[in-house]
């Protein structure tokens, strides 16, 4: 993996960069739509390519070894293969749906023991297995096996919590650089900064992680129930000291707004499940703010969804016609408003990268935060 950067805002830290892998070029400021079980939920791959143009996905360690599981992962020579994706992959480690999904499970020096929140069944993941999963898995970047947090969360356990994240992170380097990749290309490790929303612990852990000199850095236990201006003093404390040279990567962020705000604090990459989960509760993002499409004052408005937008369904769908479609809970209701926010998610850091290049976007920002905002 290489980066390189073209650009830094004058007046915020907002930078524009491109990270070159294996499975082609990612122009930053990035959003990766999730794919957590080999597909972004209600949108066909091509869909993804040809009307979004989305030029990575994300996908999911714990999901993928449940099901289909790593064999019929290996035998198709891969999750590229397996679900027909050329454009780079990057997988999450487990380290944080253990957490979110699985019952009963137990954390020890060792590794996390769940049991499946498909059939019950106990598993252990360790951070070397985390890595020799991923392997199999073959995303382009792989992510450290860490605990997340949750919020809130006392010092002395996140201060404790981070001195185990960076023992198995030790461990996960260990593992990785001693194992070779499955399909002829290559793989990258990011590990992950921890720290709850303490400033001396995020400074701390994200010092360890620096000194661990991988090729892109991460953020993580944010975005988990935090007013959003305590995520932005960690982003801040954590990005002045992640080197400036590497992408670093806001794992789980966020609103646009937050979107918007880190990128101003030099953050490079984002993952979210809000553009993809909320349009299937009829929440749709636009340029002038939100818009709950279930709402009867749609009822009637026979008008397009974004009459500006470049994207096919935006153009062909009315608001009244989605209303229908997603109160009636069709699945076609689900496909457009889908592509709808990933389209729109995309368009927005898409126009962040424009504006660092310009040299206006700390302006462009503040006027977007305001209107973004804005309930429809
Ligand atoms: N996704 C969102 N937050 C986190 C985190 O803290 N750790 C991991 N592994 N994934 C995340």
């Amino acid at each position: 993996m290489k980066f390189s950067l073209q650009s830094n805002d004058p007046l915020s830290k907002a930078r524009a960069g491109t990270i070159t892998t294996a499975h082609g070029e990612i122009q930053t400021p990035i959003f990766m739509p999730v794919g957590t079980a080999g597909t972004v939920k209600a949108v066909h791959q091509r869909e993804l390519k040809d009307d979004i143009d989305a030029k990575i996905i994300l996908g999911n360690t714990y999901h993928l070894y449940l099901r289909p599981g790593l064999d019929i992962l290996e035998s198709a020579g891969g999750l590229h293969k397996f679900i027909g994706w050329d454009r780079p992959i990057l997988t999450d480690s487990g380290g944080y749906q253990v957490y979110s999904l699985s019952k009963v499970r137990k954390i020890k020096e060792e590794g996390v023991t769940f049991h499946s929140h498909i059939d019950g069944s106990k598993h252990l993941f360790t951070p070397e297995y985390a890595m020799d999963i991923q392997r199999t898995i073959g995303a382009d970047i792989i992510m450290a096996f860490d605990e997340c947090t949750p919020y809130p969360c006392d010092y002395a356990y996140a201060a404790n919590s981070i001195k185990m994240t960076h023992r198995w992170l030790k461990r996960c380097c260990t593992r990785f650089d001693t194992t070779e990749p499955k399909y002829g290309f290559d793989q990258t490790l990011f590990p992950i900064v921890q720290g709850s929303v303490y400033k001396d612990l995020r400074m701390k852990s994200a010092e360890f992680i620096a000194s661990m000199n991988r090729e892109g850095n991460a953020i993580g236990g944010l975005s988990v129930g935090e007013p959003a201006e305590e995520m932005y003093a960690m982003t801040e404390v954590v990005c002045d000291i992640l080197p400036y040279e590497k992408p670093r990567y806001l794992m789980g962020v966020g609103t646009p707004i937050n979107i918007l705000e880190n990128i101003a604090l030099g953050v490079d990459m984002f993952d979210c499940v809000m553009p993809t989960r909320n349009a299937r509760n009829g929440m749709l993002f636009t340029r002038n703010g939100i818009i709950n499409i279930r709402n009867k004052k749609w009822e009637d408005d026979f008008s397009p969804l974004d009459a500006e937008s470049d994207l096919h369904v935006d153009l062909v769908t009315s608001k009244a016609y989605l209303r229908h479609l997603v109160h009636s809970n069709e699945m076609l209701g689900a496909q457009i408003a889908t592509l709808h926010n990933l389209h729109f998610y995309l368009w927005l850091v898409k126009q962040a990268r424009e504006k660092i290049l310009a040299g206006e976007f700390y302006e462009w920002k503040n006027k977007m935060v305001k209107v973004l905002g804005n309930k429809l």
